[in-house]
């Protein structure tokens, strides 16, 4: 199994033995061909992803304790919508006929994350980064979910989640920057630090993402178009 660098990556999560842990995208259970087994693997996956999203907002609040009490509350309301997605996604799964551990996961997103010092850093990769292709992607698989009304449902209420966990990061970081100039260095440090780790993952299933105008606008990307009147 590969092994990830120690400045890159902390300890993994705990997981119970019914999971089945890999490290890199290419270790993963990768399908191609659809018969209806690439759905119930991504939702498996996905499953686990938002398990990391809750174990990170998680460690958000007991990691910095003294961070401005209105951050608190809304890394709290994503903690509770987080465990939300994580029973969505558990509910369609089993529906389909899937049995936790059927396939590997991986907890790249919280060792990369754990590995980041400061507040704002894991705001501006984990939300700011991560979740915003997150967005793009589940606004995507929106349209190609339309002749299942259940996925559909499913993904359109994450979207909505989703949108407010990066309005809020970008909120804060514009905040935090303005009150003090300094917590810039701190965005750019985790930034560049996510750019050498995430290689070490994805691989050459590393994509570049653009977040079309109309993510951008909701999500309160300080380059976004002006929103329509
Ligand atoms: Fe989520
Ligand atoms: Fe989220």
């Amino acid at each position: 199994m590969t092994e990830l660098d120690p400045q890159l990556f902390t300890e993994p999560p705990a997981r119970d033995e019914r999971f089945e842990i890999k490290q890199t995208w290419s270790e993963m259970t990768n399908m191609w061909a659809d018969d209806g087994t690439m759905l119930i693997e991504f939702m498996h996956r996905q499953m686990n992803e938002e398990v990391n999203g809750l174990e990170i907002a998680a460690r958000n609040l007991t990691d910095f304790p003294d961070a401005p009490w209105e951050l608190r509350l809304a890394i709290a309301r994503q903690c509770w919508d987080e465990s939300r997605h994580v029973n969505a996604f558990r509910r369609c799964f089993e529906a389909r006929g899937g049995e936790i551990g059927m396939f590997p996961v991986m907890n790249f997103e919280y060792r990369m994350i754990m590995a980041i010092p400061s507040l704002i850093g894991r705001l501006a990769v984990q939300n700011r980064s991560f979740e915003a292709a997150g967005i793009q992607a589940i606004r995507e698989a929106i349209e190609h979910a339309q002749h299942d009304p259940d996925v559909a449902a499913l993904l359109d209420a994450q979207l909505a989640d989703e949108i407010q966990h990066v309005r809020y990061a970008n909120r804060w970081i514009e905040s935090l920057i303005r009150s003090n100039p300094r917590y810039a260095l701190d965005v750019v440090r985790a930034v560049a630090q996510a750019n050498r780790a995430f290689p070490m993952i994805a691989g050459e299933a590393a994509m570049h993402l653009e977040l079309d105008d109309q993510i951008r606008t909701e999500a309160g990307f300080a380059d976004a178009p002006a929103a329509p009147a």
